[in-house]
């Protein structure tokens, strides 16, 4: 019998974080680390990495690899790169995502007039890695006999943004978050079942993780206007982010595969 504790553990596992140069990929990152996994750190070549995973660098817990994820190739390449420096996957996070984030600098658009290719170039990076990846590499845990993937959703996964969130930015036309945005995510949390479903048999869980709005340098007004539609009150912290995360990736979640885990403070409750 393995000590409840313990079953958070990761000590001896290897876990790849897709997009984990970027604002959340460095908080999985951590805590897996922390929990005792060596950990990928994947990214478009090239992409600065954080002052914030200097320390993890230096002790040898985390590498960085550089990649494309929309391309079968190029995670190829990444996989045979990662497989000789830190040992067979057991753990993936696809966390690679493009977004809009309500900016008053953003370049904003009417609804008749998107682009079509952003719309593409959403689905292929937030819905298509996550696919790509789970090919790679889901289908050598399934092979092994276990491993755990996590796909990073979001609130929109379920519900769509309120418009009146943004109204007081100074965008004309007024801002809009990317209609293909919540789709991606949607699309990705019905994925997350059909792989869970799948490699089931195969002792590999895939799960969900969708976050609510994380606190991240908006403005105050957007802020006030986030928080007030929120049970809890406030934005997602990343310590919020924590707990949940290790939770699926470990085996303190065992019988547990193709759910959603919102963490969103109760946004979608109401
Ligand atoms: N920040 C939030 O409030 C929030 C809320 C809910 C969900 N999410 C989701 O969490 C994930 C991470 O969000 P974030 O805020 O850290 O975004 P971010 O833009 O800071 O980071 C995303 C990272 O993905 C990388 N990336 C993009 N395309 C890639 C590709 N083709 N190949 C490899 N890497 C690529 C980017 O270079 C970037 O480092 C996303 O999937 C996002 O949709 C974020």
């Amino acid at each position: 019998m393995i000590a409840l504790a313990d079953r958070f553990r990761l000590d001896g596992r290897t876990a790849v974080v897709t997009g984990g140069l970027g604002r959340l990929g460095p908080i999985w990152a951590r805590v897996l680390c922390e929990a005792g996994a060596r950990v990928a750190a994947v990214d478009l070549p090239g992409f600065p990495v954080p002052n914030s995973l200097a320390d993890l660098q230096g002790d040898g817990a985390l590498e960085v690899f550089g990649a494309d994820v929309t391309s079968r190739e190029s995670v190829d390449r990444m996989a045979v790169e990662v497989e000789e420096r830190l040992g067979e996957v057991d753990i993936l996070v696809n966390n690679a995502g493009i977004d809009a984030p309500p900016e008053a600098t953003a370049r904003t658009f009417t609804l008749a007039d998107h682009d079509a290719g952003v719309f593409l170039r959403t689905l292929q990076v937030n819905v298509l890695s996550a696919f790509v990846c789970s090919q790679v590499f889901g289908s050598r845990m399934a092979q092994r006999g276990h491993g755990a993937i996590v796909n990073i959703g979001s609130l929109y996964a379920s519900v769509s943004p309120d418009a009146r969130l943004y109204e007081h930015l100074p965008a004309d036309p007024p801002f809009l978050k990317p209609p293909a945005y919540g789709a991606s995510k949607a699309a990705l949390v019905n994925l997350t079942r059909y792989l869970a479903t799948h490699w089931g048999p195969a002792g590999v869980r895939v799960n969900a993780l969708s976050p609510g709005g994380v606190e991240g340098g908006q403005d105050p007004e957007f802020k006030r206007k986030f928080n007030e539609r929120v049970p809890l009150g406030r934005m997602c912290a990343p310590e919020d982010l924590e707990g949940p995360l290790l939770f699926l990736a470990s085996g303190a979640s065992s019988y547990v595969t193709g759910v959603e885990l919102l963490v969103d403070g109760g946004f979608t409750a109401w």
